[in-house]
């Protein structure tokens, strides 16, 4: 832990209006996803740079602000929402990719709404599906990478967070309930468990395929920490992840060999053309799809 929380706390309350100064609500926003700030009124933007502790974000199509601001019908509930997140792949320490949240935290958010773009492991949850997320699978955790390692930033957090009630029942309903309200097609949301791994590369065929079998239903670079750190500190949490696209998962490969020996029989054969998951790929989806999920993350807020 780099400084003390009070510090990134004082840093924040300085610049804000009495009104924004204990949010409600807080938000990740993934890759693509910040939009949501533009339906936000009485905006204060604080970037990251500017708050003792934070790192900041590198990642091309993330921002690094920390967005406050009134969101929802009436007077609006206060919330606050990082627009751009860190990730481990950049370099950034786990503890300080889970800070943030733990910021929010000690602003007195009580739920958090944490999005992502994923890829799809599962051939019944296409691209543009919103998936919320019902469990993980996170072998970082069961490896040695487990971002709660080390000592405890506070006596009063558990020591064995348990996880079997990560993901809240709760909040899950009401993101469908919104979903009805906003009249979605029913297909426009599923449920299924996020795989976390680390990046910065895509998954290679067998991996893919092996996190598959496990039990994933689509694949990403982030959120798990954020999750764990929103559960040490005691948040509801409830996440909802954009498919970008689809982890390419042959089930069997074309033999070089066999090809080799057709070639040398006489045969004109043509190498393999692999498929692969390009960023721009996630991007453009994440902005074609971004404003349902903008509309569905600010009717939750509503109906808290
Ligand atoms: Cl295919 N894999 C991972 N690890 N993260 C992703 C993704 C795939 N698509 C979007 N994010």
């Amino acid at each position: 832990i780099p400084l003390s929380f009070d510090a990134s706390v004082d840093a924040i309350k300085r610049v804000l209006p009495i009104n924004l100064q204990s949010p409600r609500v807080g938000i990740i926003c993934g890759s693509g996803l910040s939009g949501i700030v533009n339906v936000f009124r009485d905006v204060v933007l604080i970037p990251y740079e500017n708050i003792p502790g934070f790192s900041t974000s590198t990642v091309p199509g993330h921002k690094s602000t920390l967005a406050f601001g009134l969101l929802g019908s009436g007077e609006g509930v206060p919330v606050v929402a990082m627009l751009g997140r860190f990730h481990p792949y950049e370099g950034h320490s786990l503890s300080s990719v889970v800070y943030p949240v733990r910021i929010m935290a000690k602003l007195g958010i009580k739920d958090i709404i944490i999005t992502n773009a994923a890829g799809s492991l599962n051939p019944s949850i296409p691209v543009g599906t919103i998936v919320v997320i019902q469990d993980h699978l996170a072998l970082p955790n069961l490896t040695g990478m487990n971002p709660l390692l080390g000592p405890q930033t506070s006596k009063d957090l558990p020591r064995f967070l348990p996880l079997s009630d990560a993901y809240s029942p709760a909040l899950r309903r009401l993101v469908f309930l919104a979903a009805h309200q906003l009249q979605l097609d029913d297909s426009a949301l599923a449920e299924g468990t996020y795989a976390w791994v680390s990046g910065p590369t895509y998954e290679t065929p067998a991996e893919g395929r092996f996190l598959r079998r496990v039990g994933a239903d689509v694949v990403g670079m982030s959120t798990v920490p954020e999750v764990l750190a929103a559960r040490e500190e005691g948040l509801n949490v409830v996440v909802l992840s954009l498919v970008t696209n689809f982890v390419v998962i042959p089930e069997t490969y074309r033999s070089i060999k066999e090809e080799v020996q057709a070639e040398l029989a006489g045969k004109k054969v043509e190498l393999p053309q692999a498929q692969v998951v390009s960023h721009a790929e996630v991007l453009a989806i994440g902005q074609e799809k971004a404003g349902i999920l903008m509309k569905l993350v600010e009717s939750v807020v509503d109906s808290l």
